[in-house]
């Protein structure tokens, strides 16, 4: 776990806030300021944490993956057929974190919305190949107990 910089937040918070600017429609009346705003609050939540963990996943390869990318089937068509395994891993792997994280007597929360800048935290973060950017888990203190 490497704790947060000022200057690491600003630029993770900035590519964040940009993708948002970019994707939600500017003249859809249903894209309220308030939904813009909430969307905002919750993408960026991790900017307030004292340490966030960058979750990152490798692909998954099992047996069937070995004898079946011998035949016609990529990795994508294998984990598809098999309910995609790599992402039942990765939700595992979270919760289990969480739980520890609590039990360790700390306060932690799944970050899925910042993901929308993936690529652009991918590179602030430094994560190469094989590894890809999954969720953050920002941990803190919690006010209450
Ligand atoms: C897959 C997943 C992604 C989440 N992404 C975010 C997020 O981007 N921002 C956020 O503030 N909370 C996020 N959360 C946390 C939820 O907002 C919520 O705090 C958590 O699910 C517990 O709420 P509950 O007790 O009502 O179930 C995420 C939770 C899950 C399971």
């Amino acid at each position: 776990m490497r704790s947060q910089t000022g200057d690491l937040i600003e630029k993770r918070a900035h590519a964040v806030k940009a993708k948002y600017d970019e994707i939600l429609p500017k003249n859809d009346e249903r894209i309220t300021e308030s939904v813009r705003s909430s969307v905002e609050m919750f993408s960026s939540i991790f900017t307030k944490a004292p340490a966030v963990i960058a979750v990152l996943a490798e692909p998954y390869t099992a047996i069937i993956d070995k004898v079946l990318s011998q035949t016609s089937h990529s990795h994508s068509d294998i984990n598809k057929l098999r309910n995609y395994p790599d992402i039942q891993t990765m939700g595992a792997a979270i919760g289990n974190l969480l739980l520890a994280a609590t039990d360790l007597g700390y306060g932690a929360c799944w970050q899925t919305g910042a993901m929308v800048a993936k690529e652009e935290l991918s590179k602030l973060i430094g994560i190469k190949e094989p590894f890809s950017l999954i969720a953050f888990v920002a941990v803190g203190k919690p006010i209450v107990k």
